[in-house]
Parts: structure tokens; sequence; C-alpha cells
């Protein structure tokens, strides 16, 4: 009941946050206030939502994991949405690359869009190389951190590059991709991960366990 409480007033100040954000874009008459809000959501849909987020090197297994995960939730009632790089790079940022700028942007859209997710009360699976500090601290803040669960995918590089499933590590080492994460481009390990799973010590069904254990609790309405 207290956590209900306290929820309901994080979600207050955002929506005014929202709208004093948009007043400073003049000409906007933003809506927050008047439509319906997270937690009528949340209790319509018997869950609450909360945001996932799969940070690692490309091939460290971000998007086998969020998709063994979406499927056990779903199966236990969770409505959950998964947001994937490549995905989305072929949709709504299809027009970025892969400079430090458009990086940025790439997360800064996709934050937006899983917030609208989460405000929608859906349990949010976001798997994203996002490589550094300062690009998961905007999804943070833009997500709000008490909605943000950042799971470090730790899959060393030299296991990444032995997959290599879409042969992008042997192309970056011809020099055919610039920019490419781990090989010419930097990768910052996140410093306080909710959880980190090295995909190539555990077994998938282990990682999703630890997965389940860690959200189960945050979603769970009884
Ligand atoms: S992020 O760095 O901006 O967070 P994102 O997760 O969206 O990256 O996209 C990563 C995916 O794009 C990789 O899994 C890979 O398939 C593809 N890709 C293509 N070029 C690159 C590159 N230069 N660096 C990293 N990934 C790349």
């Amino acid at each position: 009941m207290e956590q209900d409480k306290e929820k309901e007033g994080i979600e207050n100040i955002n929506c005014q946050l929202s709208i004093v954000n948009c007043q400073l874009n003049k000409n906007v008459y933003p809506i927050f206030d008047k439509m319906m809000g997270r937690s009528d959501k949340e209790q319509l849909l018997g869950q609450r939502s909360v945001m996932v987020w799969f940070t690692g090197l490309s091939g460290s297994g971000k998007s086998t994991l969020a998709i063994a995960l979406e499927r056990e939730l779903h199966q236990r009632g969770y409505l959950c949405r998964i947001l994937d790089g490549d995905n989305i790079r072929s949709g709504i940022n299809n027009n970025l690359g892969f400079s430090a700028e458009d990086r940025i942007e790439n997360i800064r859209r996709i934050a937006e869009v899983g917030k609208l997710f989460i405000d929608s009360g859906i349990v949010t699976l976001a798997a994203f190389i996002s490589p550094n500090d300062y690009i998961r601290e905007m999804a943070g803040t833009i997500i709000g951190k008490e909605d943000f669960l950042e799971v470090y995918v730790s899959t060393p590089i030299e296991e990444c590059e032995r997959r290599d499933v879409k042969g992008l590590y042997a192309k970056a080492r011809r020099g055919e991709i610039r920019d490419f994460t781990g090989v010419s481009a930097p990768f910052e390990a996140p410093v306080h991960p909710a959880l980190t799973l090295d995909t190539s010590l555990l077994t998938l069904e282990e990682s999703v366990q630890k997965l389940l254990n860690l959200i189960i609790p945050k979603i769970e309405i009884n």
C-alpha cells in the first residue's frame, strides 16, 4: 500500500516534469495529466512494469536472454515487450550509424520509447550494446532510476568473437566495419549492475532463472 502511494507520487512528479519539459518547447500542450495513468494500466494487467536493460558486447547473448526471458514471463501471465538493437535499427532508428553521437541518439530514442511501454504497464526488455556509462545513465534518467534494472551480459570478447554469429567481428578485424564495439570502438563495463551474467559460464536456463528471481518480485501484484 505504502509502496503504491510512493509509486503514484513518483508518477505524478514524472507527469509534471514532462509537462514542464514541453512548456519549454513553445506552442506544445501535452495532455499527460489528463490521460489514464500507469497504475490504472498496471491494475488492468495485474502486473507492475519495469525496464530490464541488457548491456554487453555484440554476440554476448543479450537478445537470446531477452527472448528466453520473455517466453518464461509470458507463460507466467506477464505481458512483455522486447526492444532489440538490430530490430530498432531497421525501423525507427534506421537513419543512425555507430558514431558516438549516433549511439547517444539511438539510446535516447529507445529510452523514450521504452518509457511509453513502462507507462502502459508492460514489462520491457531492452537489448542494446549501450557501450558506456554516459549512455546508460541517460537511459536510466529518461526511464526513471526506480524502474531501471541494468543487466550486464559480461561474456568476454574472445567468446563473442569465437561465436561471431553475424560474421561482424571477422569483418571488423578485416577493417570492413568501422567503429565496431570491442574491436575499434570502446565498451565500458557497468559499475553497479543489478545482475551480471556471463553466458560463457552459465547455461541459458541458469541465466533465465537468475533473471526470474530478480524480476518477478518486482512485477508481481499479490
Ligand atoms: S549501440 O551501441 O548503439 O547500443 P545497438 O545495440 O543499437 O548498438 O546495435 C548493435 C548491433 O548493430 C550489433 O549487434 C550488430 O549486429 C550491429 N552493428 C553493426 N555495426 C556495428 C558497429 N560498428 N558496432 C557495434 N555493432 C554494430
